[in-house]
């Protein structure tokens, strides 16, 4: 592990003046000597949610986040909510300022459909709520940086969720309305849309688990009804862009998946960590992204079997019209990809006849305990693998890394998180020179400390600070701010500390 300082590292020269002494007492990885492509752009984002606050003010409604958090205080693990969050509601301008101290060259943020539409009705659309995300988007721009908009990231109206939210077949028209009216407003000025943020996220630890609003734990069921309309409704607001509000801006569309890397536990198992890749990513992927289409055969294989074996008159994998296969494949400009860490799997046939997304996918994961970082696994390979399987199995689409960036309790002198950005930013680099992936730009998760969902405030992903016991919730740079800047100063990595 890394020594300890007890130094103020406070600006750039003294930065790197302690990354050389890494260097001399070789505590340090080499950096290579690739650099960035000139064009390659660098961003930071958040999301609406996790920064914004000012839950109940200028008209915005409930969403399922705000629901959960307040009548259900022990869903979060410090039992804290997005109340006020960082307060990004009214201090967007600071946040942005952070942003551009960076140089970065785009600002990626979400909007909240119940700040436009308060019950998430489209009709009669919150002028409030519209005009803060112009006056968001105008200072991005006033600050020579380029939007990049996410219309869903997690937070759905909860009047929505009581019509069954993303498992009821309406919220197709539903979203795509709300989609409208961002378009209608906003496509004048955005370059970069994403239609949904971690897609498995929302449905698989939302309806399948109870990891995330709305907690709904019907695995092997609603996870695969949310995904089935979610699709649905990506594919729909992708053609009301291509059709309609594309030349607006030359903007373009794409839709942003998590996937963790899936090596396989011992060389017999590829089969079953290409099964997992699938369940993963493929349910969400491969309509949109495959020359085909549709599900994976592997999935709809799998689920169909279980299913007639449990009993069932049809899959519980809904199926695709031929029409709708045609409608969802090709919906998409780039893909956008979160990535934080790796994992291992092996077959694990289930053992009883209980309906689930894991006894369906008959695998089951783990750590190599090796690995260094702890709750995240900082294995900077599997992020490279991940880029080569996703330019192999799709086509080479052009991908944006729209997060990336690693957990911890918050501390200023963060050498992990800069030891993590190093390891990982090194990887993309050798993807981009040695194995040729699209990839035209990356984005660190997160601009600064934020509501971390379920782990309320006790997990930060920020580059900066945020303490959020001081009422004006003041913002600081951690070492890794620093580091990233230097990064995108150099369009290069530089060294960096070793975690072996
Ligand atoms: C980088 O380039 C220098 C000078 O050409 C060379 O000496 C060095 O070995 C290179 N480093 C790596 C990691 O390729
Ligand atoms: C908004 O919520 C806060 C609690 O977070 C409450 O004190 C306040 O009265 C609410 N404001 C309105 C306008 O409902
Ligand atoms: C949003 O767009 C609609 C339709 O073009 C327009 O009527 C409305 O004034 C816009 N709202 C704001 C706040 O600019
Ligand atoms: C539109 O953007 C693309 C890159 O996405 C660029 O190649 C093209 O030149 C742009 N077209 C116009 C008319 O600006
Ligand atoms: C676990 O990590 C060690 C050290 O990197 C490596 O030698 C071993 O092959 C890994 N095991 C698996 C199953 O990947
Ligand atoms: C699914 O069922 C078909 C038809 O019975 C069979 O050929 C196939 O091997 C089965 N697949 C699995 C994974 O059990
Ligand atoms: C997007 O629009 C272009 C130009 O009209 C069209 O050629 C293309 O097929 C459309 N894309 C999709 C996925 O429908
Ligand atoms: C956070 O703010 C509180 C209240 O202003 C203050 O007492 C505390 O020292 C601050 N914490 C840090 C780490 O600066």
């Amino acid at each position: 592990m890394l020594p300890s300082f007890n130094m103020e590292v406070n600006n750039n020269a003294m930065f790197s003046k302690i990354i050389t002494l890494f260097c001399l007492i070789a505590y340090r990885e080499c950096a290579s000597n690739y650099t960035f492509p000139s064009d390659f752009l660098f961003g930071t984002g958040t999301s609406s949610y996790q920064v914004e606050g000012a839950w109940n003010e200028s008209g915005k409604g409930e969403n399922i986040w705000d629901f959960i958090t307040h009548n259900t205080p022990e869903f979060v693990d410090d039992r804290t909510n997005g109340d006020i969050a960082c307060d990004s509601y009214h201090k967007y301008e600071e946040d942005l300022a952070l942003a551009k101290d960076l140089g970065v060259n785009f600002y990626r943020f979400s909007v909240s459909w119940a700040r436009i539409y308060p019950n998430g009705y489209p009709y009669n659309p919150n002028q409030e709520g519209i005009a803060y995300y112009n006056n968001l988007i105008d200072a991005i721009l006033a600050q020579n940086m380029t939007p990049m908009l996410t219309i869903y990231h997690w937070d759905l109206p909860q009047r929505l969720q009581e019509l069954g939210g993303w498992t009821n077949p309406l919220i197709v028209q539903l979203y795509t309305e709300y989609a409208r009216t961002l378009l209608e407003n906003f496509s004048d000025r955005i370059k970069y849309w994403v239609t949904f943020n971690e897609p498995y996220m929302a449905c698989n630890a939302g309806y399948g688990e109870v990891g995330y609003a709305p907690a709904l734990g019907m695995s092997g069921i609603a996870d695969y009804l949310c995904a089935h309309n979610l699709l649905k409704s990506h594919a729909a607001v992708y053609h009301l862009f291509n059709d309609t509000y594309r030349t607006r801006n030359n903007a373009t569309m794409g839709i942003t998946l998590n996937s963790i890397w899936i090596d396989p536990g011992s060389p017999e198992e590829e089969e079953a960590a290409e099964r997992t890749r699938q369940f993963q990513v493929g349910l969400y992927a491969n309509p949109i992204f495959s020359a085909n289409g549709d599900y994976p055969e592997v999935m709809k294989e799998y689920i169909g079997n279980r299913s007639v074996a449990q009993g069932y008159s049809k899959s519980r994998l809904p199926q695709f019209t031929s029409d709708e296969i045609e409608f969802i494949k090709g919906t998409f400009d780039f893909l956008g990809m979160n990535h934080y860490t790796t994992r291992l799997a092996r077959n694990s046939p289930p053992t009883n006849n209980m309906v689930s997304f894991n006894s369906d996918m008959q695998t089951e994961m783990w750590v190599n305990s090796s690995w260094p970082g702890g709750r995240e696994p900082i294995v900077p390979s599997g992020f490279r693998k991940l880029l080569t399987w996703i330019k192999n199995t799709y086509n080479n689409p052009i991908v944006y890394i729209t997060e990336n960036g690693y957990g911890d309790n918050g501390e200023l002198d963060d050498y992990v998180r800069v030891s993590y950005y190093g390891s990982y930013l090194e990887a993309l680099l050798e993807a981009i020179n040695e194995d040729n992936v699209n990839v035209r730009g990356y984005s660190a998760w997160s601009l600064m400390d934020n509501f971390e969902w379920k782990s309320g405030y006790t997990w930060r992903y920020g580059i900066y600070s945020v303490n959020f016991t001081d009422p004006n919730r003041p913002r600081t740079a951690k070492l890794s701010a620093t580091f990233y800047k230097n990064v995108i100063a150099n369009r290069a990595v530089g060294d960096y500390p070793s975690l072996s």
